[in-house]
């Protein structure tokens, strides 16, 4: 079937994608974008996670066909040309990155959260990337990341 999608605002049609196909799949393996990653392929771990119609979803549970007519926004898609998006830029500058595998389900997930919540306490930062597993970090460094996005953006404000 052909699926027809907004990726990161620019309109994709997608040849032969076969039913069972998951939109994580089109967009690594048929549309370029490596960006979302591919660590459990079972809703479980959330390095897949990408914004569909303006919501964070796991896009290896989102079977292709589900995103037609559709806006997806990926990690890709954060930064605005050259410029990286705070959460982006305070990951770097917090230590927050090791090996990337969780970075951009994190990056997207603590970005939808400083949309929604400007000023997040710990334990809503917390709640809000409880989904999204990391093997390396121990975490502290993404949550003060993820203050560091929120205190900036905040203060921009
Ligand atoms: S790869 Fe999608 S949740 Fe792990
Ligand atoms: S930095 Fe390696 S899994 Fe999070």
């Amino acid at each position: 079937m052909r699926l027809n999608v907004t990726v990161n605002g620019r309109a994709e049609a997608v040849d032969d994608v076969w039913e069972g196909e998951s939109l994580l799949y089109v967009l690594r393996e048929r549309l370029g974008l490596p960006g979302s990653k591919n660590a459990c392929e079972q809703g479980e771990c959330g390095s897949c996670t990408v914004y569909l119609d303006g919501v964070p979803v796991c896009a290896c549970l989102v079977a292709a066909g589900q995103a037609e007519g559709r806006a997806v926004r990926t990690v890709e898609g954060l930064a605005e040309g050259d410029r990286l998006d705070p959460v982006q830029e305070a990951f770097v500058e917090a230590g927050a990155v090791q090996c990337g595998f969780c970075t951009p389900g994190l990056l997207v997930q603590a970005h939808d959260l400083i949309e929604r919540n400007p000023r997040p306490s710990d334990a809503e930062i917390r709640e809000a990337l409880a989904g999204n597993l990391c093997r390396c970090t121990g975490y502290e460094k993404i949550l003060d990341a993820v203050r560091l996005a929120a205190a900036r953006k905040a203060g921009a404000a």
